[in-house]
């Protein structure tokens, strides 16, 4: 018995080296360690072998069976390295080949067109103020001379959040904020999101505008004039010209539209600014007395102007971009282009 422990030993060795997969080694284990296996065999024999012999014969049986079994393991071993070398070497490693860069992202447009215009106003020696998203009516109408029974607040569709607070329709609050805060000489601008009840091709529920105030003694139109000047020749082009329009506001008095010739056709008339050679960028004016009066200004000794534009508005017609919503919608493909 013992000379045929030997022989399957032998037997199994010669059959795990010619095994050359897993499954060859798997067949390997069942065929001589399964429970119908050639060892489990002589096992069973034991019963018949002389009593003071089988202590002896069943300890040679488990040794190879012991052996047997590791030397399943180590071919196994063997194997699955043997497999995970030629996957590598199939993938071949081209040393050579550039590496692959991070994606770096980058600020959005709007946000960065807001950065730019707030960096022309600062060289003129504006500050930045901010104010809340969510504002109270009095900072949003009354306090700008825009009761509840003005008609003006119609053209403002407005979020309420409760009675009394709204989400802001403009950044022109941050101008009775700023004046409450500090006397004149003041000259800031806000830049901020805003809200209005309003989606299309040209309007989003949220924009952005940047505002601007400046305030002290003998302010008048004519520096407004030169302020949006200095501004929109710089950030538009040296050659572009402005064009004042009447218009209404109920916090400044008088009031106007101001127009650019069309960034992209400069005038001739595209589809941009619908043949008209114009665009439309901003509402400004002097600010009213009755303002200051809420602000606590005395509106004999001082006068100042204010102005406040989209930003959206403002990279969409530098950069002739038709809809508004390509600008929140997330469109990588869209957005990689600034
Ligand atoms: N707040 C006005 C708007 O949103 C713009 C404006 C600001 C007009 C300041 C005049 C002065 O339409």
């Amino acid at each position: 018995m013992k000379e045929k422990l030997e022989q399957i030993r032998a037997e199994a060795a010669r059959a795990l080296a010619a095994a050359e997969s897993l499954q060859a080694v798997e067949d390997v284990r069942v065929q001589f360690l399964g429970r119908k296996g050639r060892i489990t065999e002589v096992l069973r024999f034991l019963g018949q072998a002389p009593p003071e012999e089988r202590p002896v014969l069943g300890q040679a049986a488990n040794e190879v069976k012991a052996a047997l079994a590791a030397d399943l393991e180590r071919r196994k071993a063997e194997l699955e390295d043997r497999e995970a070398r030629k996957q590598a070497q199939s993938r071949r490693l081209d040393l050579s080949l550039p590496g692959r860069r991070p994606r770096r992202g980058h600020a959005h447009l709007v946000p960065r067109v807001a950065g730019q215009i707030v960096a022309i106003f600062s060289e003129m020696g504006f500050q930045v103020a901010t104010g809340p998203d969510v504002e109270t009516e009095y900072y949003n109408f009354d306090s700008l001379n825009t009761p509840a029974d003005h008609p003006a607040r119609d053209s403002h569709d407005t979020f309420f959040v409760k009675p009394g607070v709204v989400l802001r329709t403009h950044t022109s609050p941050v101008q009775m904020r700023v004046m409450e805060q500090m006397k004149p000489p003041v000259a800031i601008v806000a830049p901020g999101r805003v809200y209005r009840v309003d989606y299309d091709a040209s309007h989003s529920p949220m924009f952005f505008q940047i505002e601007g105030l400046l305030v002290d003694r003998g302010v008048s139109f004519a520096d407004l004039k030169g302020t949006l000047m200095f501004f929109v020749q710089r950030f538009f082009g040296p050659d572009t010209r402005l064009r004042f329009r009447p218009h209404f506001f109920p916090f400044t008095e008088p009031s106007a539209e101001v127009d650019i010739s069309c960034a992209i056709c400069s005038g001739v008339g595209c589809r941009l600014c619908k043949n008209s050679g114009w665009l439309e960028i901003l509402g400004c004016g002097m600010v009213h007395p009755e303002v200051f009066r809420y602000a606590g200004y005395d509106a004999e000794t001082y006068t100042g102007f204010a102005f406040g534009f989209g930003v959206d508005r403002i990279a969409m017609l530098k950069h002739a971009i038709p809809s508004i919503s390509h600008l929140y919608e997330n469109d990588l493909r869209f957005l990689e282009q600034f």
